[in-house]
């Protein structure tokens, strides 16, 4: 077999036989197959697609490139969460600790951030001290204990996924429905939690920007994670505009650690409470949506979820003190706001763009190497639907470079669209499949 005659096939829109998926993972993770090759194959799957079964031949291929873990030395019935990526998206660090603090053993495997979107592992680093990679001795050990571990692709797990990944992140190859399945559902197959629970994002902030192409990419998934015998449910949720106000790493931080207090956006708990809700039927803690939802409240007003994210820090080597005063989290030097020079309602918010002013700050990768700046990003005032008059901030931009603050502000320009009547506003968790 050669790469090349696969590269052919998948131009000229043919179907690729699982021998020849299993061929091409194989030896693209033993480093036989070069990156420009793959990215060729990549951009000819970006625009001629996959079938159902060679995105179920590639999740698989892509699952079985290193270690499947094995979680039965975990007590309990294992729950895993991952997001198709959004703009502002935190609720890992939110829904994670709230389910852990009512006895859930949350096993989970995240990634850095991709393409516009940030990445739960980028954002627990702004904790000093933090480490995601840790032997799979200590992950089992801390789940067992304190109820939750959140790893990053360390280790021999997926690592097909992992080089993939980064690829895909700098060669515009993310926003394909087949590429997005197999590399989460390879990640969580791989990871061995037995219920896996998906938030599909769609709207302007996701990489499936129509909702028919999130459903159609939620279904897929949860075919994908059954037919592997996990338990899979799928949440697809508004990313329309980014979800809550902050946009960065330490900053995002901050806000997941407002809303464990009780005082952050309502859509951001509300995405948590319906998250956790399927993590703890799945589990079997819950019976049912109104018990699950009483259960999930309970631990933001009586803080167990906190400590809970307290107590996940510290056994991960970062520094609980920042869980109760976020100034000990990275701060950036530059700090600007940005007024309206129009007055009207929110209408609409390009929130890829606004992914991309992050990243411009210094917030993403523009390459595989890049090194992020954790502390930038940008904090919005105003949402869709709300009043602005001219002169109001409409957003904080956190910078740590003149240079990048400036490149970051003109494309901030033209993000925001306004009616001069009242928008309503939308529905914010549009179905969910089981
Ligand atoms: N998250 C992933 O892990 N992979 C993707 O392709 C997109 C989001």
């Amino acid at each position: 077999m050669r790469m090349y005659d696969l590269i052919m096939k998948k131009r000229n829109s043919e179907e690729l036989s699982k021998e020849e998926i299993e061929y091409m993972i194989q030896e693209y993770t033993k480093g036989l197959i070069p990156d420009y090759q793959m990215a060729a194959f990549l951009m000819a799957v970006y625009f001629n697609k996959m079938t159902d079964k060679e995105t179920v031949d590639l999740t698989m291929a892509m699952a079985n490139s290193g270690d499947i873990l094995d979680l039965s030395a975990i007590n309990g019935i294992k729950v895993d969460k991952h997001s198709t990526g959004g703009v502002g998206d935190k609720t890992s660090l939110v829904v994670g600790p709230m389910v852990a603090a009512l006895g859930v053993p949350v096993a989970k495997m995240s990634g850095r951030g991709l393409g516009h979107t940030g990445g739960t592992i980028d954002k627990l680093e702004s904790f000093p001290g933090f480490s995601t990679s840790m032997s799979e001795e200590q992950f089992f050990k801390n789940v067992n204990s304190i109820k939750i571990a959140i790893t990053g692709q360390t280790g021999n797990l997926a690592p097909a996924d992992k080089k993939l990944y980064a690829l895909r992140d700098v060669t515009a190859t993310v926003d394909n429905l087949s590429l997005i399945a197999s590399s989460i559902m390879s990640k969580k197959i791989a990871a061995g939690a037995d219920v896996i629970v998906l938030d599909v994002k769609t709207g302007s902030g996701a990489f499936m920007k129509k909702e028919e192409d999130a459903f159609a990419l939620a279904k897929e998934m949860v075919k994908i994670g059954d037919g592997a015998g996990r338990k899979t449910v799928a949440i697809v949720s508004d990313m329309d505009q980014p979800l809550g106000y902050a946009v960065g790493n330490a900053l995002e931080v901050i806000e997941a650690i407002d809303t464990l207090n009780g005082k952050g956006p309502s859509e951001l708990l509300e995405l948590c409470v319906i998250l956790g809700t399927y993590m703890l039927i799945g589990a079997e803690i819950a019976t049912n949506e109104a018990q699950a939802r009483k259960m999930l409240l309970e631990t933001i007003e009586n803080k167990t979820a906190l400590n809970k994210l307290a107590e996940f820090v510290e056994a991960q080597g970062g520094d609980k003190a920042a869980v109760f005063n976020t100034d000990l989290l990275l701060r950036a030097s530059i700090i600007e706001e940005i007024t309206s020079s129009e007055e009207g309602y929110v209408e609409h918010i390009e929130s890829e763009e606004i992914g991309i002013v992050s990243m411009l700050l210094g917030g993403g990768r523009e390459t595989k190497e890049s090194k992020i700046d954790l502390a930038v990003g940008l904090v919005l005032h105003k949402k869709v639907g709300d009043k602005v008059n001219i002169g109001d901030s409409i957003a904080t931009i956190y910078a740590n470079d003149a240079v990048k603050l400036a490149t970051a502000k003109k494309r901030f320009n033209g993000t925001y669209t306004f009616s001069q009547k009242p928008i309503e506003k939308k529905l914010f968790i549009k179905g969910i499949i089981k």
